[in-house]
């Protein structure tokens, strides 16, 4: 029988997808943005390549009404596969099956907007009795170690819940949960206190809770009593609380550079660092971009 602890393993990734995106209108009225290309895969993508390289065995996609592209992606599509190994197109089959091979992914749904607690909530029956991840696809983590592994290292060094954070300007404080926190060692700190997206008045410090956390099974039932807050809305960050209220709650400023692919400027940025990194691309983009900014 596997342990059935918030000391076990972390094998179960829960990506949260159901919201409406509406910072992407009209982009997302019809395509969810999970599917807004970074060159040329899906952002959602590097997401669950980001979970598999962390050791991530199962992946439970929160989803909504007119999400089934982002399913129908991690799906085998018999008639593309059996089209390309006809037409003997062996490197592009290959593309296509090592994505509906990736992972075992769940989906389930979340049928009504009630807030990213409930997001997660919605996971509950799926990931039983279990510590789990959870990877919130706006945020798009360039790193040398996927930033879950890193968190998923302190979770089972420490066994408490592990927070991603990140310093930011006063002018997004108002964006994110943010943290009172102290430094325990190098980039790991206790955190006291979490609200969310507060005033810049009001926040405890410009430490920002990315969206990277490793959870203890105890979130869910935490979740389950949980009354709307900000919003109206079921929020993780009031579950976040209940744990640093119970000295349960740690943060880790991850390595890495993050770009929010659920913004405009985001979502551009990641394309230019990411397509520059191409093999196929970097060097006519390079040059592109130089004429581009000399004009
Ligand atoms: C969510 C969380 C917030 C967190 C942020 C990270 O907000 O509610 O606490 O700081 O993700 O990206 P959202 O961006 O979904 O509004």
């Amino acid at each position: 029988m596997r342990k059935s602890s918030s000391r076990a393993k972390i094998r179960k990734a829960v990506i949260p997808a159901a919201g409406l995106g509406t910072r992407f209108l009209p982009f997302s009225k019809a395509v969810p943005k999970e599917m807004l290309p970074i060159v040329d895969k899906p952002s959602i993508q590097y997401i669950v390549e980001e979970a598999v390289a962390s050791g991530i065995e199962e992946v439970i996609l929160v989803t909504s009404r007119g999400k089934s592209t982002v399913e129908d992606h991690f799906d085998i599509s018999y008639e593309l596969e059996d089209t390309l190994a006809k037409r003997g197109k062996t490197e592009r089959l290959k593309t296509v099956q090592e994505v509906s091979r990736m992972i075992r992914l769940i989906s389930v749904r979340q049928k009504e907007p009630l807030g990213l607690g409930h997001a997660v909530l919605c996971a509950q029956e799926v990931l039983g009795d279990e510590p789990f991840a959870v990877i919130l696809p706006d945020d798009l983590i360039d790193s040398a170690v996927p930033c879950i592994k890193q968190l998923v290292k302190a979770y089972s060094q420490y066994g408490k819940a592990v927070v991603a954070l990140e310093e930011v300007p006063d002018s997004r404080v108002h964006l994110y949960g943010i943290v009172k926190a102290e430094r325990i060692k190098g980039r790991l700190y206790r955190v006291r206190h979490v609200v969310e997206k507060p005033k810049l008045k009001d926040a405890p410090s410009n430490l920002a809770v990315i969206g990277r956390y490793a959870l203890p099974p105890e979130i869910l039932k935490i979740l389950a009593r949980l009354k709307p807050g900000k919003g109206g809305e079921i929020q993780l960050t009031d579950a976040l609380q209940e744990l640093a209220r119970r000295k349960m709650l740690y943060g880790y400023q991850f390595r890495g550079i993050r770009y929010d692919s659920g913004d405009k400027l985001g979502f551009l940025q990641a394309n230019v660092v990411y397509g520059l990194k191409r093999p196929d691309l970097k060097e006519s983009f390079r040059e592109f971009l130089e004429k581009e900014l000399n004009k």
